[in-house]
């Protein structure tokens, strides 16, 4: 089937490759692409997602950070979830307020402004022109419930996102990317890094029907220019169900830097308004490096298993409240669309510019055994700002900077420095689909031609390889 997929061509830079040497001033800094997949024209569902990208110039005042910082408990331990649950509530109302009644339009709110990363425009999973999703993970049957399936019975339902930084991020972001035309990566690599009071939150969407699952019924639905599956990439404008949403947060006071907490939907609660139906998972500052089993993993959950062993993981135990989730590897953090053989810290902590190494050790050409010491190296403690490799510059945990820095340099330095129209249309293709086996294989996390594929050798000038940054790889999807 052929749809066509019309993309924006945006002649960004034109004006300013024309005017070097010239007398003319120079001309403003152009703006980022909003998106790369634009809706076909029709009954709009909102207006076109805007990218917001007048980032503070200034820094914001550092005795102004939000309010729940107060609410931090006081003990960075895991022994009592309440103080837990108290402060991420918190948190969830600072991402809300003003966010709501403004469909997250965000440069839009009236309370405080928010920020989006630029060059996520750029790819085959790029922005739409909706509200901005780029597509994520696939979802494995039974991931989210018993009764999950596929939208056919070879291919997967999709995720789709969309992240926000608060000014204290949004200022970080405005440093690296403060020439258009060359970023600066050193400014989140330490001794620099993101703002203390940074909050980043992150909304995560399925197409998978509510009917599935019990938790997503009352669902909060959103429309997005959105593939036709996973594996088919033939677009239409459909409905995706919000089924988490993530948040990170900077604060000297985490042993690393940074606290990474999850919230999950639970329509049952039947909450007014819905997004109230998100509660949370729980909240990390660790990676629990000492643990090396892998007793607790639950990649088909049926309940919650909590692993009373970690330490630097703190889980929601309430099950009235929490819906069954398999959480990471051996039950550290990790949220309902996220690998239940990794964690949030695990994959972020390896944020950088070149991505020099996987962000899984899944993803590893030849994935080292489950616990072993190659494996743990995924599973240390990193402080923030500093590289995961050292010939690498952090991109401080943040792994939609590392991408922008990553596409930047796939859609505008490679094309000998002319910018770059996003990619013409494409024409629709198809990932071959998953063989049952590969699947299995997939959930037990196995080594697999899977990760074997995903690792693209892409040599860069030094020799060394540059690794896709990715959500999540299927066994059998080819290498690009
Ligand atoms: C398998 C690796 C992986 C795991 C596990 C993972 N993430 Fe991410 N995360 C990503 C990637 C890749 C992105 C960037 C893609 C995007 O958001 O468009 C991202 C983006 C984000 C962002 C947006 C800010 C940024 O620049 O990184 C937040 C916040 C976030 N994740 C939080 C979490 C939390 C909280 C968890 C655990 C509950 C988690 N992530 C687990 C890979 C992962």
């Amino acid at each position: 089937m052929k749809t066509p997929l019309v993309r924006v061509l945006v002649l960004f830079g034109t004006l300013q490759l024309l005017s070097i040497g010239g007398a003319a001033p120079p001309a403003p800094p152009q703006k980022f692409p909003d998106y790369g997949f634009q809706a076909p024209p029709g009954p709009s569902p909102s207006p076109n997602f805007v990218l917001s990208q007048d980032y503070p110039t200034k820094k914001p005042d550092p005795s102004k950070l939000p309010a729940f910082f107060a609410k931090l408990p006081k003990a960075v331990t895991n022994t009592d979830f309440a103080g837990w649950h108290d402060y991420m509530m918190a948190v969830r109302d600072y991402c809300f307020e003003g966010n709501l009644e403004i469909d997250w339009r965000v440069q839009e709110n009236k309370v405080r402004k928010w920020y989006h990363i630029p060059w996520q425009h750029y790819g085959d999973t790029g922005r739409e022109s909706v509200h901005g999703l780029t597509k994520e993970a696939p979802v494995q049957p039974g991931q989210l419930a018993a009764g999950q399936g596929r939208p056919t019975p070879t291919e997967n339902y999709q995720t789709y996102a969309v992240g926000f930084f608060n000014d204290f991020g949004g200022y970080s972001i405005g440093q690296v990317w403060k020439n258009h035309f060359a970023p600066d990566a050193s400014a989140t690599t330490t001794p620099n890094g993101f703002l203390e009071g940074t909050v980043i939150s992150k909304l995560l969407f399925v197409d998978v029907p509510s009917e599935q699952v019990p938790s997503l019924v009352n669902p909060v639905q959103w429309m997005g220019y959105i593939q036709k599956t996973y594996q088919e990439f033939a677009r239409s404008v459909r409905s995706v169900n919000l089924i988490q949403m993530d948040i990170a947060i900077k604060d000297r006071r985490a042993p690393d830097g940074w606290f990474f907490g999850t919230f999950q939907y639970n329509g049952q609660l039947a909450n007014k308004g819905g997004w109230e139906n998100l509660v949370p998972v729980g909240i990390m500052w660790g990676n629990d490096p000492t643990i090396t089993d892998s007793t607790y993993t639950n990649p088909t959950p049926t309940e919650t298993k909590i692993n009373p062993n970690l330490k630097e993981s703190a889980i929601n135990p309430n099950p009235k409240e929490l819906p069954p989730t398999h959480l990471g590897w051996n039950g550290r953090l990790n949220g309902p669309v996220d690998n239940p053989q990794s964690s949030c810290m695990s994959c972020h902590m390896t944020a950088e510019y070149p991505a020099l190494s996987a962000m899984s050790p899944l993803f590893t050409a030849k994935p080292p055994p489950v616990g072993s010491k190659d494996w743990m190296r995924w599973f240390q403690n990193e402080k923030c700002a500093v590289p995961f490799d050292a010939k690498a510059k952090s991109s401080d945990f943040s792994l939609q900077l590392a991408i922008s820095l990553q596409n930047f340099d796939a859609g505008y330095t490679k094309l000998g420095g002319i910018y770059a129209a996003p990619p013409q249309p494409t024409p629709s293709k198809k990932i071959a689909p998953m063989s049952p086996g590969a699947e299995l294989q997939m959930r037990a996390m196995a080594p697999s031609e899977a990760a074997k594929a995903a690792k693209e050798t892409e040599p860069v000038s030094d020799g060394e390889i540059i690794h896709p940054i990715l959500r999540d790889v299927l066994p059998t999807e080819p290498p690009k």
